[in-house]
């Protein structure tokens, strides 16, 4: 199957065929990701908290994001990869923003990166996509800025956020973006902005109205049992799952019926 590229998201948002994205960061899983026909894979930076155990992504670095990044691009033959830019790399100095996304670039293989911001960080965005870089801005819920926010709850219900998102998502349009995210945000403002861009956006927790859909691997998979916002849907328990075949592997080596003759050299 051909490649999926950043030009084809955008054709998908005019035939109003909806775009699936789902994290992976590492070879195994971003293989059977793709291979079952996901559009989008997302190298987040949401690895920090479920693959390094930390309580927020800020801890993520140029070096782990690049290792996980490389990691997957040699898994994927369809999917297009995003690439987060982590924390501190991308904040208003457009040279060193340039700098970090052309490492990331060069060093994973990587399709496009993806970016958390508006107006603060335009120029750093015009920078990235002006060097031959492809961006999906990031607004709503930024879990980058979650110190600022002092919580995860829902964005944009007020007016003057309300408006300032949709003011940022024109301007990452305008700035060359190719497609946007958008984070828990109502669903009617989630449909407004859809409406007003002519580039795709990618929802997670943002309602029906988007042109697409994005979730973290471990959460839709139910490998996490203790983070369950009203915006995630389970697709399996592979918390149970897992679970059972770990002990019954233990309950057979106890037992001795593991490994049998067949099993031995
Ligand atoms: O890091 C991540 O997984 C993300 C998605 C939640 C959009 O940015
Ligand atoms: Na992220």
């Amino acid at each position: 199957k051909r490649k999926v590229t950043t030009h084809r998201l955008k054709e998908m948002k005019s035939r109003g065929e909806k775009i699936s994205m789902l994290t992976a960061y590492d070879y195994s899983m971003a293989s059977i990701i793709d291979q079952a026909g996901m559009d989008a894979i997302l190298v987040g930076d949401s690895a920090s908290n479920v693959m390094a155990g930390n309580v927020t992504t800020l801890p993520m670095t140029l070096d782990q994001m690049i290792y996980h990044g490389s990691s997957v691009v040699k898994a994927v033959k369809r999917a297009l990869v995003v690439v987060d830019m982590p924390f501190g790399t991308c904040s208003g100095n457009p040279e060193l923003s340039l700098q970090a996304a052309i490492r990331i670039m060069k060093e994973t293989g990587a399709d496009t990166l993806k970016i958390e911001g508006g107006e603060e960080i335009i120029e750093d965005i015009r920078k990235i996509v002006d060097a031959g870089i492809p961006v999906m801005g990031h607004l709503g819920l930024m879990p980058q800025s979650i110190n600022k926010y002092g919580t995860y709850t829902v964005r944009a219900k007020e007016k003057a956020e309300a408006e300032k998102l949709i003011n940022d998502a024109l301007l990452l349009e305008k700035a060359g973006c190719y497609a946007v995210t958008l984070e828990k945000i109502p669903a009617k403002l989630a449909a407004e902005i859809t409406d007003k861009l002519s580039i795709p956006t990618i929802g997670i927790g943002a309602g029906a109205f988007t042109d697409g859909q994005v979730l973290v691997m471990h959460d839709m998979l139910g490998i996490n049992k203790d983070f369950s916002p009203k915006f995630l849907r389970r697709y399996s328990d592979l918390h149970a799952t897992i679970t059972n075949a770990v002990q019954n592997y233990i309950e057979d080596v106890k037992s001795q019926d593991f490994p049998n003759e067949n099993e031995s050299y």
